[in-house]
């Protein structure tokens, strides 16, 4: 059996992939490599992977649809998870091009090549940002998200639209899942909890939005795989489902810094700003 990640030097990717070719199973990553942030995290994390034998890597771009037809041609994929996208919230509001390109494009390509090439089953990341600001949590995947409060999370719920009309049109048993506010090592640079901890540790200030009045549901990364892992393994035949994976228990901002400061031994310097209209105050899953 052969799967496909994509995202694979990505955070969540590059961890999946890992327990993936640990378990012995063929996996190919595709990933564009782009500068959103740090390549050389991204690039260490590729060489993690490339050093194991059931492991192939082909850098694409996957709003290339030729490239990606010509890819799903000679690879065969039996299944693939997606876990290539555009994150950040705010970076969707100033470079709504790049989400609409990697989140919506290369998504399209992705779920046409796997009703061409007959793919098994598709898993995607979806994300909690759907939820909005609805003032009812915890979060179920039963409750309305027609209510998206940033680009980010409008592609997110359109690729859950999309990917149930390709289930149903062409009975592709998909898996979608909103992850919340994913953490561990190897991160990614541009979220809270690893900005906060560098500028801590550095004495630059940190941006503290709507006075700190703000909660993230924290899911921890080996969690997440091993909840992805398990949903792989257990295939349902033809069915849509959408999970939330969250840890279900929301973290207070402020608290969350004073927790910061107590490891890391420095007191932050906190810049009070007013919350953006694309921010949400708080995350809580009920998974
Ligand atoms: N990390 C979180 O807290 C979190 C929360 C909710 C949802 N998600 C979703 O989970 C998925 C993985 O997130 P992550 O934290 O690993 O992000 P990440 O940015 O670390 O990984 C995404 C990877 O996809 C690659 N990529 C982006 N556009 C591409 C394209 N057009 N073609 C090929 N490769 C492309 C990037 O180079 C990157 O390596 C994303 O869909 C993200 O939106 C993540």
């Amino acid at each position: 059996m052969k799967y496909l990640v994509t995202g694979s030097s990505g955070f969540i990717g590059y961890h999946l992939s890992r327990r993936l070719i640990n378990e012995g199973i063929e996996v190919t990553g595709i990933d564009n490599m782009n500068s959103y942030y740090d390549v050389t995290l991204k690039e260490s994390r590729l060489r993690n992977l490339i050093s194991h034998d059931n492991f192939k890597f082909i850098r694409s771009d996957l709003a290339e649809m030729e490239d990606l037809k010509k890819i799903f041609m000679s690879e065969k994929f039996d299944y693939v998870v997606n876990l290539a996208a555009q994150p950040g919230v705010r970076y969707s509001i100033t470079n709504p091009e790049v989400s609409i390109r990697s989140n919506i494009n290369a998504f399209f390509n992705l779920l046409e090549c796997c009703k061409m090439y007959d793919v098994k089953s598709l898993l995607f990341a979806s994300s909690s940002s759907v939820y909005g600001n609805s003032p009812k949590v915890p979060s179920s995947i039963k409750d309305n998200v027609d209510h998206p409060i940033s680009l980010y999370a409008a592609t997110k719920k359109a690729n859950e639209l999309m990917a149930y009309t390709y289930h149903h049109l062409y009975n592709i048993p998909v898996t979608g899942l909103r992850f919340f506010t994913v953490y561990g090592p190897w991160g990614r640079p541009d979220m809270a909890y690893y900005k906060f901890a560098l500028n801590i540790m550095k004495g630059i200030p940190i941006e503290v939005y709507n006075k700190g009045d703000m909660e993230r549901d924290f899911t921890y990364i080996d969690d997440v795989t091993e909840s992805v892992y398990r949903l792989l393994m257990k295939n349902t035949g033809s069915d849509y489902r959408l999970f939330n994976i969250g840890g279900e228990n929301p973290v207070n901002l402020l608290y969350f810094i004073e927790t910061l400061e107590k490891i890391l031994g420095n007191k932050a310097e906190i810049i009070l700003k007013e919350i953006h209209t694309c921010d949400v105050k708080r995350t809580h899953a009920d998974s």
